[in-house]
């Protein structure tokens, strides 16, 4: 297969709906459609899309008052922008799996309005975390504001059946030692350990030893720190607001497993579907903008073919 092979084409089905929906579809493994998200959703109701998502992603504009070239985030006002972005959020809530996640990507700019709405629509008992993307960069000294450098990723569960997996993070011994602060003790094979315990006021009851302990690494917590694609980085691909890799990975890590169906539908360069094709879920990715799909499905040919081993990555 050569990249010009995998071209989006305008797919009957989309015409039958009734409104314009190119298609790119390779193995039913990926499904790009180039329309508006409320367009999107429709089209898996009139076509009884046979799948449900155990993530929805969304990365929408952030109420930023830019135009951004591809896309504008310029709204009338903040309840017209409310109403459009949790509008989405009610209609893809019914495409999710029972056990199923969205996440929802935004900002200071209205983070506090829309965890509002999504608890409106999930219940409040469900929202599950606050995933502080810090991406950290240059600062300078500012009196209207601290330097603002993260940003805001609400989770909701569809239900309490929604579970994550469990996901670790490097560290070394000396940061675990320094946590602890226990004494570390050596057995006769030389490797250290030191006391775990079994519950508040309760004796020493095993060994933990620190190679296992560090093999394994940290559990994470909620605040993330991943670097920004800095403007040399091979993954950049020239898309506003492309968000990295790393990002998507433990999102889509935490949230599903191996065959699930993943679905973003405004993905912009398609970040989230390289994730999920790479580690080997399924997915549904759309956006209004035809510069958009443009890129992303030169971007997943691309990474197909490297999976393929038709074309070295490097
Ligand atoms: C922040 S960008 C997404 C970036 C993406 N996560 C990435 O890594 O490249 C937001 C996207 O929402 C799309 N969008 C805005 N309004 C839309 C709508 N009504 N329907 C579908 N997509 C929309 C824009 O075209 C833009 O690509």
């Amino acid at each position: 297969m050569n990249t010009s092979e995998f071209s989006p084409h305008q797919d009957k089905i989309g015409q039958l709906a009734g409104f314009s929906l190119a298609f790119a579809i390779e193995d039913d493994n990926l499904r790009v459609a180039q329309a508006a998200v409320h367009d999107q959703i429709r089209w898996l109701a009139a076509n009884e899309f046979p799948h449900r998502f155990k993530l929805v992603y969304f990365d929408p504009p952030f109420f930023s008052n830019k135009d951004y070239g591809t896309f504008s985030d310029e709204w009338t006002s903040l309840q017209a922008y409310l109403d459009k972005i949790s509008g989405w959020v009610e209609q893809a809530a019914r495409w999710m799996t029972d056990d199923g996640f969205l996440v929802l990507h935004c900002d200071f700019h209205a983070s506090h309005y829309l965890k509002v709405r999504g608890d409106q629509i999930f219940g409040y008992d469900n929202f599950r975390n606050e995933w502080i993307w810090h991406y950290g960069g240059r600062r300078q000294p500012a009196i209207l504001h601290v330097n603002s450098k993260h940003d805001v990723l609400l989770v909701w569960a569809k239900s309490p059946q929604s579970r994550f997996n469990a996901v670790f993070e490097p560290w070394d011994r000396d940061s675990y030692v320094a946590m602890k602060r226990q004494t570390v003790h050596v057995d006769e094979d030389g490797r250290e350990w030191i006391w775990g315990h079994q519950g508040r006021g309760r004796p020493h009851a095993y060994r933990i030893y620190l190679d296992e302990h560090v093999r394994r690494g940290r559990a994470i917590d909620s605040v993330w720190d991943i670097p920004i694609i800095n403007t040399t980085a091979k993954e950049r691909v020239g898309y506003p607001t492309q968000k990295p890799l790393k990002l998507m990975d433990r999102i889509i890590e935490l949230t599903t497993n191996p065959g699930d169906w993943v679905a973003d539908f405004a993905a912009g360069s398609g970040t989230t579907g390289v994730a999920a094709l790479k580690a080997g879920r399924l997915a549904w990715l759309g956006d209004q903008s035809e510069e958009a799909v443009r890129v992303m499905v030169r971007r997943l040919a691309q990474k197909m073919l490297i999976a393929s081993g038709a074309v070295d990555p490097s």
